[in-house]
């Protein structure tokens, strides 16, 4: 997991715009290789899409072969509602409706009372609205997989800790499926209604197991009302009752937040996850989708300094160096975390020219 902390939301959102931007120009997609961005609605990412489009309009970036899919969508509103997030993509993203997926709020063959969800007791029939919702999301799951998977999703985080619409308890292996609301979620989301009691009380979502699969996670996360479930997500246990702690199990996550949103976080997670940041500029490993980094830790006795460090990486990284502490002791042996894409050779202090070999994972 990688923390990005920005002083200001606008420099929060530049910085989403930017990881985007580079992920689709690296992948540099075809009309056969299309790059598959999932995407989130929400208050949080209407800056950064506005972004990509002034990047769009400039030439900066192109979305001819970037499919879009969404998240998530309230149940029961038809697509020409305005708070469906069919609507809000037509605002707020540009890009074609044929490059867009989008799940849909009424099964697209409708069912006498579509509106309805059953309780869980009931409407077990073929032609209930419960199974016409499953076998959508069921072609939502079908769709992802014949795409060849999300290449990068960009998600943001409910002041719960829900990603997408997985509310706490969410299983982590769930798939797309239909998801009640909870209540804190519908009052948060009501200021997008005219009162509560508009705001749909389920929806369909992409599960945390979907949203695992992803190849690449960039979560953005603003304000001060995000500050606990960020803390809870990236500094607690992994725990379904805050949905985005699972994130912790993803290798390639970076939690984008501001000022406020990252201010429950302690100063050493900060540093510790934020010491990465590098990763994500000039030309470095990660900017090419098709190789993974190594992670490559070594314990050292006090006092040693890496003499030389040769490697045919594109950069070496190191996250920790706790060597310079006198009062360190046994348990305070420097460790160095290097990065890179393959084996790192090095040479010690101690142990005169013999080379060392950390292997690449
Ligand atoms: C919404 C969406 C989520 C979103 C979250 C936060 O209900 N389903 O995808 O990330 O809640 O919303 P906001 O960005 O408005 O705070």
């Amino acid at each position: 997991m990688y923390l990005q902390i920005h002083q200001t939301s606008e420099e929060a959102s530049q910085a989403v715009a930017d990881l985007i931007i580079h992920r689709i120009r690296a992948f540099s997609p075809t009309q056969y290789r299309k790059f598959v961005l999932g995407l989130p609605t929400g208050g949080t990412p209407v800056r950064a899409y506005e972004i990509l489009a002034e990047r769009c309009e400039a030439g900066d970036i192109s979305f001819e072969h970037v499919i879009s899919i969404n998240l998530d969508e309230y149940v029961g509103l038809p697509p020409t509602h305005e708070q469906s997030y069919v609507q809000f993509m037509e605002k707020h993203f540009d890009i074609p409706p044929s490059q867009t997926h989008i799940l849909p709020g009424i099964p697209i063959t409708p069912t006498p009372n579509a509106m309805a969800i059953p309780s869980s007791s009931g409407g077990q029939d073929n032609n209930s609205p419960l199974e016409a919702h499953q076998a959508s999301c069921a072609a939502y799951e079908a769709l992802i997989t014949s795409l060849g998977g999300i290449n990068l999703l960009f998600m943001g985080i409910g002041a719960n800790g829900h990603i997408g619409f997985n509310e706490p308890g969410s299983s982590f292996a769930s798939r797309t499926r239909v998801v009640a609301l909870n209540e804190g979620t519908r009052d948060a989301n009501s200021r997008f209604f005219d009162d509560k009691s508009k705001v749909p009380t389920h929806a369909l979502s992409m599960g945390l197991g979907t949203i695992l699969d992803a190849e690449e996670i960039v979560v953005l996360a603003m304000g001060s009302n995000k500050g606990d479930a960020i803390q809870r997500a990236v500094e607690e246990g992994i725990n379904h009752m805050c949905p985005a702690s699972v994130l912790q199990q993803h290798a390639r996550v970076t939690i984008v937040a501001d000022g406020l949103a990252s201010s429950k976080l302690k100063e050493e997670t900060k540093d510790y996850l934020g010491s990465s940041q590098s990763l994500y500029s000039g030309a470095g490993l990660l900017n090419d989708s098709t190789h993974h980094q190594n992670r490559i830790k070594a314990n050292l006795a006090n006092g040693t300094t890496l003499a030389h460090v040769s490697h045919d990486n594109d950069f070496v990284v190191v996250v920790e160096d706790r060597s310079a502490d006198e009062n360190a002791g046994e348990r305070g042996k420097p460790v160095i975390t290097l990065l890179a894409k393959g084996d790192i050779q090095y040479e010690s202090s101690e142990d005169g020219d013999d080379p060392h070999c950390l292997p690449g994972l």
